[in-house]
């Protein structure tokens, strides 16, 4: 035994290859049964995909980098759930893509933050947050009171998303654009907010 052991400690080569191997069982044993488990891989009971509205939202909100100041992901931690409510589960996010959870916060998390305001309160908050919040240094976004959709994508994409696994009807995707067209871009953002976290009713 200490002879292998020797064997090893003395042939440096040999030593990568076998720590390698080790790692890769101890990621493997990690990673692989997330696969396999309902609890990872299955969308929580109830849950339905983004609306046509949402979803022109929450494209809103990529292109404007919400995501790169607000998390979409509570720890399971006591100060973030007496913060931001329960901590996040995986099935929420099944039909996530691209999943927005982020790591960096410059503004809170906001993974639970449907129906914490009203829908006035985030008009206010997105044309000028300095107007709710006076402290704020979040930018404010008045053109999405006066970008308009047009909805002429919106199918698409929702027919894109059934691709990969979300379960949108064919009714929803041959109403997308009438759900959306003519709607201001601010309608679509905070109907998302509206939504986000809303699935897990014990909410805090
Ligand atoms: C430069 C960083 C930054 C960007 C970009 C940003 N925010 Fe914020 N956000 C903040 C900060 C800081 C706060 C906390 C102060 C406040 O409430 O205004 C905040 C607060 C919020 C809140 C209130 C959350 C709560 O629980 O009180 C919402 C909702 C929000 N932002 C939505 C958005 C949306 C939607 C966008 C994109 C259109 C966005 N933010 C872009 C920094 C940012």
């Amino acid at each position: 035994m200490a002879k292998t052991h020797e064997i090893v400690e003395k042939n440096v080569g040999l030593m990568i290859i076998l720590t390698l191997v080790a790692v890769s069982f101890g990621g493997l044993v990690e990673i692989v049964p997330l696969f396999f488990q309902k609890q990872t891989s299955e969308p929580l009971e109830g849950m339905k995909p983004w609306n046509a509205l949402q979803l022109e939202g929450r494209d809103i909100y990529i292109r404007e980098g919400c995501n790169t100041c607000h998390s979409q992901m509570i720890r399971p931690f006591r100060a973030e759930t007496e913060r931001y409510g329960h901590y996040s589960v995986a099935g929420e996010h099944v039909w996530e893509h691209p999943f927005l959870w982020g790591s960096k916060r410059t503004g809170p998390d906001l993974a639970r933050v449907g129906g914490r305001y009203s829908d006035k309160w985030h008009e206010d908050h997105l044309y000028n947050p300095r107007d709710v919040v006076p402290e704020s240094n979040m930018p404010s976004f008045p053109w999405l009171f006066d970008n308009t959709l047009s909805g002429d994508d919106t199918g698409a994409k929702m027919e894109a998303l059934r691709a990969v696994g979300v379960p949108y009807t064919d009714a929803d995707i041959a109403g997308a654009k009438a759900a959306v067209e003519g709607k201001r871009e601010i309608d679509a953002v905070v109907a998302y907010l509206q939504g986000l976290g809303t699935i897990l009713s014990f909410k805090r």
